[in-house]
């Protein structure tokens, strides 16, 4: 049973996975990188060779797909049919075909309910994404939607990968990144945007520490 559930969304970029990890490990609490779950579902469509345009045979194969995502030493594990694929699901390539089962009813339900039997197995939980405070949670205890600069977002994103030993060309990154804005934010299903009743929090300027401060903050306030 679930006594304290807390939201973040925002686009690429934006902090949500820091952040939703440094909350939860401040709160005790479990969180959830959705995001994950939709790149291991387009990797698995990849590994089959099947067309991702073919929803049809995406469903068969997410059905058919034994999808495994856990909690070990602070990070979110990924096994698809138990073999680890945390890593994996990061590949430029799975970034790039996500959309397909982003942008298809049948694939976000089946997501869906992924993530709120994850929820309810946690008594405290942060989970993070593009439409947890709109579609998945909507009676959450606190919704928080992170923004920042599409050239900030890209600074970060390229620090990231460049301390994994990546190349990076940042302006191409930027373009990425807004390309996929674009994508999220205008989908018919799911698209992403914040709660009506969700805390907008522009964290161009902020240090990690500083936004979990502010959503700590604000939960106490609340309580
Ligand atoms: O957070 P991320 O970059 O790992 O997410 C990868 C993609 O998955 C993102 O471009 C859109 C999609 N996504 C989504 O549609 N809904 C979510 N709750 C999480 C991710």
């Amino acid at each position: 049973m679930t006594e304290l559930l807390i939201t973040i969304d925002g686009p690429a970029g934006s902090g949500k996975s820091s952040v939703a990890k440094l909350l939860a490990a401040k709160l005790g609490a479990a969180f959830l990188d959705t995001g994950a779950m939709y790149r291991a579902a387009a990797l698995t469509a990849m590994q089959t060779g099947c067309d991702l345009g073919d929803t049809a045979r995406l469903e068969k194969v997410i059905d058919s797909t034994d999808f495994k995502f856990e909690i070990e030493a602070g990070q979110m594990t990924v096994k698809i049919n138990n073999s680890d694929a945390t890593e994996q699901i990061r590949d430029p390539q799975v970034t790039a075909n996500v959309r397909f089962v982003a942008s298809a009813p049948s694939l976000r339900n089946r997501l869906v309910k992924m993530q709120r039997a994850f929820a309810a197995e946690h008594e405290k939980i942060v989970t993070e994404g593009r439409d947890q405070g709109t579609v998945v949670f909507p009676d959450a205890d606190f919704k928080i939607f992170l923004t920042a600069d599409a050239a900030e977002r890209a600074k970060r994103r390229a620090k990231e990968l460049a301390e994994k030993g990546h190349k990076v060309d940042i302006d191409k990154l930027q373009q990425e990144i807004e390309n996929r804005d674009r994508l999220d934010s205008t989908r018919k299903i799911a698209p992403l945007v914040a709660a009506a009743d969700a805390i907008t929090l522009d964290t161009t300027s902020l240090a990690l520490g500083q936004v979990v401060e502010k959503i700590l903050g604000l939960i106490k306030n609340n309580d």
